[in-house]
């Protein structure tokens, strides 16, 4: 059996609209200042209001295809990281394989929040283990505006929306990356750390209100530290079972929340600077989505290249948190 789990081709999709921290100031008593000081977040992407998650994961789907060169009759799974639908039921998943006209493919969603891709990464090794003849498109969509109170202004600066998309299969001839490794771990009796509910927690009728609690709600000094701290302590781990130190990475694609999170989880490394790629000063923390997201910049920007071993984290809502081994 061929135990590799292959990168064939990243898609990505960010709505047009940016949403720049001057704007922010017109909702919320903030400034630039602060937010980039305390952040390093410049803009952040925001969907138009006709759009929805799905939307978002069928224009990064397609792009992946389009670069795989494969079509959707081709994919066997459909699997979408979100902590955002646009409904409980049906799955993003589903509506996504009905927007592609995928036909009878199996389709689900997961939440693992912000850990959401290197979450998928992990179920969808898995299952090209049972099933290696599966190709699998695994897909990040996050609608965080929608979720946002536009009034807390300790929460609706950080997040923006996005999405992006990859084809996974244990049998590529070129891949763009293989997965070396994979881990994943979480606390849940942390997860009153960042919430937001609108599921069936409370008993409703046509016509309540919704309340608070249906938006972001976030302790941010003690995300701070548990993200620090769990990223870093989970990229080590990953390094010392597979046999390898920190100057084994070319490049640290963290998950892009806060630029000085992800300043304290290369301090905790010992990585040098300049092998850690960001782009969080342009798209905010857009959950799930934010590493491939990353992943796709660096390449396009030539901060990846072939041959180059590259080092993933994430930390997000649950608590849940991860890493993983990719070489380019
Ligand atoms: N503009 C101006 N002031 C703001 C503000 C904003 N956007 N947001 C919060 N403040 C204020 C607070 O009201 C508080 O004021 P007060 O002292 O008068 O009460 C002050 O800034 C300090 O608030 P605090 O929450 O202690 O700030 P902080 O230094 O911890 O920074 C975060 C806040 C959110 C930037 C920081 O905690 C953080 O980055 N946390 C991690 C969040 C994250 O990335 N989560 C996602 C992980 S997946």
């Amino acid at each position: 059996m061929n135990h590799r789990c292959c990168l064939t081709a990243l898609g990505v999709y960010t709505p047009e609209h940016i949403l720049s921290n001057n704007d922010l100031c017109a909702l919320v008593d903030t400034s630039d200042e602060w937010i980039t000081s305390r952040t390093g977040i410049r803009f952040r992407r925001k969907m138009a209001d006709t759009e929805t998650t799905s939307d978002m994961a069928v224009a990064a789907a397609r792009q992946a295809l389009e670069r795989a060169s494969l079509q959707v009759s081709d994919i066997t799974h459909i699997i979408v990281g979100t902590c955002t639908p646009e409904k409980l039921c049906p799955s993003v998943a589903s509506l996504t394989a009905g927007k592609l006209g995928a036909g009878h493919c199996m389709a689900f969603d997961f939440n693992a929040a912000c850990s959401g891709y290197l979450y998928g990464l992990s179920i969808c090794r898995g299952l090209l283990l049972a099933e290696p003849q599966a190709r699998i498109l695994l897909i990040c969509a996050e609608a965080m505006s929608r979720r946002m109170n536009w009034s807390d202004r300790s929460t609706c600066v950080l997040f923006g929306d996005g999405a992006a998309a990859c084809v996974l299969s244990a049998d590529a001839n070129a891949p763009l990356a293989v997965l070396r490794d994979v881990l994943c771990a979480g606390d849940g009796s942390l997860g009153r750390l960042i919430t937001f509910g609108g599921g069936t927690e409370h008993v409703r009728n046509v016509g309540d209100p919704i309340g608070e609690d249906y938006f972001l709600q976030m302790q941010g000094r003690e995300v701070f530290k548990h993200a620090v701290r769990r990223m870093a302590d989970i990229c080590q781990e990953a390094l010392s079972r597979n046999g390898l130190s920190i100057d084994d990475v070319d490049v640290l694609v963290p998950h892009q929340a806060n630029m000085r999170i992800i300043e304290a989880v290369g301090d905790r490394l010992h990585i040098a600077p300049e092998k850690v790629f960001t782009n969080v000063a342009d798209y905010g923390n857009t959950s799930a989505a934010s590493v491939p997201l990353a992943l796709d910049d660096a390449l396009g920007k030539g901060a990846i290249l072939p041959g180059q071993r590259v080092l993933c984290t994430s930390f997000g809502a649950g608590l849940t948190w991860s890493a993983a081994l990719m070489e380019f």
